[in-house]
């Protein structure tokens, strides 16, 4: 056991003090760690009975204490117990509480003379027990330190002399898994097993330059192998010779594949059953000699679970690995790193059934691996396998990082035959959209809300609408969520207002917020794609280059309007420099699109008119037939002022919708005003502000102000002048009486998709005092009616508003990421599921 003038430290340990009373723990403990990182039993003891001393609470005190442990555990922190931990059992608890959350276990022993302890317990007025205990202690120590190893410490650290003691470092040294620093960008490349040609060709196409068998890569980047370098293939030692010259030289990490592991342990003496090209493996290597075998054995040995890499935002494991298994370290990491979830079960064909870990993974890291060939990478949840079977005659994948780009070479030749065929392993996509299977009941998983409930019918009816009467589904990526309206106003006039809108903001800790104009026309999703070939490659529809779509999926024009509105915004979206800009040769645009006749006409000739023309004949007719009644004395005065009011209201409203009324020709006069850039290659872009947002889009406007038009708005600091100021501003839009009269305004957060609190409304809107005359009847701010519509209820709406948009934002993500069509089709119809259970329409 070795004496240590330094102990390195694993940065995340469960570390037991062992040692007789007076030995020194606790003061060790000070010295050395965090007071929040030590827990020790004596202040547990007094924690749960307020004596220190206390043995009747040693139960309650050591229950209260791993309890703590297991949460410190549980978010990753290192934890020191202190407590004599003498006994063997005492010490099982604490291997197995650092095994349950994959930590390793470490002992720092502190042996000293007894004479020594027994001298400092003299001194000590806190420990009235006799120092023939030390003496049992220490004799229960002395008997099974060296079983420590045995017992599960993964380090054993025992210090003799108080000298010792005294001068020991502590440094915490990073888990050989954690290459945070590691910044890359890399090169990751799926399973070679052996295809020593391929892998050179792979490597040349991405820039590597080889010369021999050695490897510079492109300045700064590295290459990280997922693992299972040998075996199948036809020239395992050839991999093997240039991986390991890279990984030595730097120009590459690689992690442990469960073929290298059985080979390492081939290699290592141990019988292993020489299946599946181990034993062609092993030829090689006996071929190439005894040192190469030797370095081989060592390079295996050496070879980690995973590696959690730029700031831990990418993990690369062989077989996957689950977020509470990244960065951590124990037998079960380690097997499901290079194993996957298998219990030990076959399938019908006799392979291990692995669970699909990934179809559950809400992990914030990219997770690479390899380990199940697959016919296609396709990215599932932020995870992506990447072996694509080369030895099978498939293809040897890389995957560019952080361009989430795929560079492949096809195999040479078919090596080896696979158990079964790779496309049967290549689910998703290929099986298509299971409707049985989206009908049931159940949550939609979201990584910025987590599961959100959708019932069987409202999805049925969402498959309904979008089937019977949408777009094609390949550009359907997104559906915009509802907005909910600010709560009611206090003011009696009002039933809308800022004020209400800034105190919620306020209220849920909101610094800064945005006003945008409330556009009044009909909500457009626009989907622009740069070229044909990018449509077809991102979209993989088989023409157009874009598409225009309501809320619920319809197509927003007809054909021939819809390509020539697309073709101006696209030249646009090109003189606006954003393809460049962007990087990207599609985005998702959400915009409003005016004239609201546009899309409204029926709704408006079939309502709006006829009550304004209905209304004011009959009113009118009844306000003349009262004032000719009262010109003859008799007593209607009051009928006559009410009716007159009535009239004046329903002037009113038909002003109001009339103002958002023009005929248009032909799609020349269409305007869009187009307020978030919501997604585009690689990004969503919900991570950026709303400034951002409208700046971007404003450079269309510039562009093309016949097509594009710029939504005003401005950014209120709350709390301050600045909501007086936007609500004089909301004032002024709404101000009724002629065709420029505003419905109203939004209120959002400034920053687009705040985390917190969960249940943030998005935005809401404020809408104007007359605008509403067109929603709630033209007499609706006659006090009676006000009264009654104080009432109205916004809790379902809002609700659905919330769930809507972090739907939505989940399925953007997943397009993003290239997952399968159903997985992102799931979110689009969860999104039109919510909006099937009917909530007033008025709201
Ligand atoms: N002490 C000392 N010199 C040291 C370490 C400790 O004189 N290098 C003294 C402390 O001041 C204390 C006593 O020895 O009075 C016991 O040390 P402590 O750290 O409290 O020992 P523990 O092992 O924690 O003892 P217990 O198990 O009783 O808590
Ligand atoms: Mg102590």
């Amino acid at each position: 056991m070795p004496t240590a003038p330094q102990i390195n430290l694993p940065e995340l340990a469960l570390v037991a003090l062992v040692g007789a009373s007076s030995a020194g723990k606790s003061t060790f403990a000070a010295q050395h760690f965090l007071p929040s990182e030590v827990l020790s039993s004596d202040f547990f003891r007094a924690l749960v009975s307020d004596d220190e001393n206390s043995l009747e609470a040693t139960q309650d005190a050591f229950d209260s204490l791993f309890f703590v442990a297991g949460k410190r555990l549980e978010r990753g922190k290192l934890t020191v117990i202190d407590a004599t931990s003498v006994k063997p059992d005492a010490r099982r608890r604490i291997v197995d509480l650092a095994r349950a959350h994959d930590v390793l276990p470490v002992a720092i022993v502190l042996d000293l003379p007894r004479s020594v302890l027994e001298a400092r317990h003299a001194e000590r007025l806190d420990r009235p027990f006799s120092a023939a205990v030390i003496g049992k202690q220490m004799a229960e120590l002395r008997r099974t330190l060296r079983g420590l190893q045995k017992e599960g410490f993964r380090q054993v650290w025992v210090l003799r002399t108080p000298e010792e003691v005294q001068d020991v470092q502590i440094r915490r040294v990073p888990l050989y898994t954690n290459k945070k620093d590691m910044r890359g960008p890399f090169d990751i490349i799926g399973d070679v097993h052996g295809c020593h040609a391929e892998l050179r060709e792979l490597l040349q196409k991405l820039g590597y330059h080889i010369n021999g068998d050695q490897v510079t890569p492109p300045v700064g980047r590295t290459a990280v192998f997922v693992g299972d370098l040998v075996d199948r293939g036809p020239d395992s030692a050839g991999v093997l010779r240039l991986v390991m010259n890279m990984v030595g030289s730097g120009a590459a990490l690689c992690v442990a594949g469960n073929h290298d592991e059985k080979l390492g342990r081939a290699l290592g003496g141990k019988a292993v059953k020489a299946l599946h090209g181990l034993e062609a493996t092993l030829q090689q290597l006996d071929a190439a000699g005894a040192d190469f075998k030797a370095e081989v054995r060592e390079f295996i040995d050496g070879l980690i679970s995973h590696y959690v890499l730029d700031g831990g935002q990418l993990v690369v494991a062989h077989a996957g690995l689950p977020e509470r298994y990244q960065g951590r370290s124990s037998g079960r990491v380690r097997s499901f790193a290079l194993y996957g979830d298998v219990d030990g079960s076959k399938d019908e064909l006799g392979l291990p059934v692995r669970r699909d870990w990934a179809a559950e993974y809400r992990g914030a890291a990219h997770v690479v691996y390899g380990h199940t060939p697959v016919a296609t990478p396709r990215w599932v949840n932020k995870t992506i396998d990447i072996d694509t079977g080369c030895a099978f005659g498939g293809s040897l994948t890389a995957l560019r990082y952080p361009e989430m780009e795929l560079v492949s070479v096809p195999a040479h030749a078919q090596y080896a035959v696979p158990a079964r065929p790779l496309s049967a392993e290549d689910a998703p996509a290929e099986r298509g959209f299971d409707l049985a299977q989206f009908v049931q009941t159940g949550r939609i998983n979201t990584r910025s809300y987590g599961g959100i409930l959708l019932k069987g019918g409202e999805r049925a009816a969402a498959i309904e609408t979008l089937g019977r009467h949408g777009v094609d589904p390949r550009w359907c990526i997104y559906l915009p969520p509802t907005m909910s309206p600010v709560e009611t106003s206090a003011q009696a006039d009002f039933l809308e207002h800022p004020a209400e809108a800034f105190a919620y903001y306020r209220n849920q800790g909101l610094t800064q917020v945005v006003c945008e104009e409330k556009h009044m026309g009909s909500r457009a999703l626009l989907v622009l794609c740069r070229t044909e070939e990018a449509a077809r490659r991102r979209f993989g529809v088989s023409e157009g280059t874009g598409c225009i779509y309501t809320r619920t999926g319809r197509a927003f024009f007809q054909p021939d309007w819809e390509k020539d509105v697309l073709s101006r915004a696209r030249a646009a979206v090109t003189a606006a420099g954003l393809w460049e800009e962007l990087q990207t040769d599609w985005l998702l645009l959400d915009a409003e699109i005016l004239p609201w006749s546009l899309k409204a006409a029926e709704l408006i000739k079939a309502q709006y008119a006829a009550v304004g023309a209905a209304g004011i004949a009959a009113l009118s007719a009844a306000v003349q037939t009262l004032e000719h009644a009262n010109s003859r004395g008799l007593e209607v005065a009051d009928l006559l002022a009410r009716t007159r009011e009535r009239e004046q209201d329903l002037v009113a409203y038909r002003e109001a919708y009339r103002a958002y009324v023009r005929r248009i020709e032909g799609p020349s006069e269409v305007k869009i005003m187009p307020f978030h850039l919501l997604a585009s290659e690689g990004a969503v872009h919900s991570n950026q502000d709303h400034l951002w947002h409208l700046g971007l889009l404003a450079k269309l406007a510039e562009a093309d102000p016949q097509l594009f038009g710029k939504t005003a708005h401005r950014v209120v600091t709350l709390g301050t002048a600045d909501e007086a100021e936007a609500t004089a501003w909301w004032a002024e839009l709404t101000a009724g009486g002629g065709p420029t009269m505003g419905e109203g305004m939004v209120v959002k957060p400034l920053v687009f998709a705040p985390e917190q609190p969960r249940n943030l409304q998005p935005a809401v809107k404020v809408r104007g005092r007359e605008y509403l005359r067109i929603i709630y009847g033209p007499e609706y701010t006659r006090p009676e009616y006000l009264q009654r519509l104080r009432a109205r209820a916004l809790g379902a709406k809002r609700a659905r508003a919330v769930r809507e948009f972090h739907l939505g934002l989940e399925g953007l993500s997943r397009f993003v990421e290239g997952a399968a069509w159903e997985r992102v089709h799931e979110c689009v119809l969860g999104v039109l599921a919510l909006e099937s259970e009917p909530i007033d329409a008025r709201l």
